[in-house]
């Protein structure tokens, strides 16, 4: 991994994390997050949570004007709201309701990757996002924060891993969970997700030129964690 040495300009950086589906993101946003003392934002929680209030209010995921005006009446109302519990990890809430668990079924992945391909939505949700993070000492994941939320960040990176490995860490996760699922159901969902995620024309998923690409295929995550939160501490303004 190449490490570069541009010293960043706010006290604490931003730390970009983006990349496919299963590729490991969460828990290793998570670990770096613990690491540093930084805080933990992850942006899909919340493309998630419009997919369910979308689910619930009888509107197509399709359907981008009226999801668009939906997601910008809940970043207004502050009913979209993201927690880190120390024992039970993020919870989040819509409207007070925990949606936590009800955000994380293969449905809602679907409709979550469905209505971020919407500009309206995406508009909904960037300054969210924005104010979230701007004061640096945050870790952000998801699929464009790197090239859209914060192109300046201090310290971005591409996590991925081949899309075998990504499905099968999924279907473990989904296993373990009770969920009834086939690894070839599995990879299928991957590769689809991947494919909308790539080729939708707002805000597409991709590497920022500037972020390191960190393939965990054949990594342990302990290993990508120390390697990532070295790269961050070299990123850091002498304190
Ligand atoms: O990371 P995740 O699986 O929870 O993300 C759910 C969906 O949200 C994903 O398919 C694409 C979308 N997403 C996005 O478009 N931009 C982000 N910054 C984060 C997620």
């Amino acid at each position: 991994m190449i490490t570069k040495r541009a010293v960043s300009v706010r006290a604490r950086p931003i730390v970009a994390i983006d990349g496919p589906a299963g590729a490991g993101k969460s828990t290793i946003a998570r670990r770096i997050a613990d690491a540093l003392g930084y805080v933990l934002v992850e942006t899909g929680a919340m493309y998630r949570v419009v997919a369910l209030a979308a689910l619930r209010a009888g509107l197509s995921w399709s359907d981008g004007a009226r999801v668009g005006l939906l997601a910008r009446d809940l970043v207004e109302r502050r009913a979209l709201s993201l927690e880190r519990n120390t024992i039970l990890g993020i919870r989040v809430t819509l409207s007070g309701e925990d949606v936590s668990d009800a955000i994380r079924t293969p449905e809602i992945a679907q409709g979550s990757s469905l209505v971020s391909a919407h500009a309206a939505v995406r508009a909904a949700l960037l300054d969210l996002q924005r104010q979230a993070g701007r004061d640096g000492g945050v870790v952000l994941e998801g699929r464009d924060i790197g090239t859209v939320v914060f192109p300046d960040a201090e310290a971005k990176f591409f996590l991925t891993a081949s899309p075998e490995t990504r499905a099968r860490r999924r279907y473990d996760e989904l296993v373990a969970k009770g969920e009834i699922v086939t690894f070839a159901q599995t990879l299928a969902d991957v590769r689809r997700r991947d494919a909308q995620d790539e080729r939708r024309e707002v805000a597409p998923l991709k590497k920022a030129e500037t972020a390191i690409l960190v393939d965990s295929t054949n990594m342990s995550i302990d290993e990508v964690v120390r390697q990532m939160v070295a790269h961050v501490k070299a990123v850091s303004a002498p304190t």
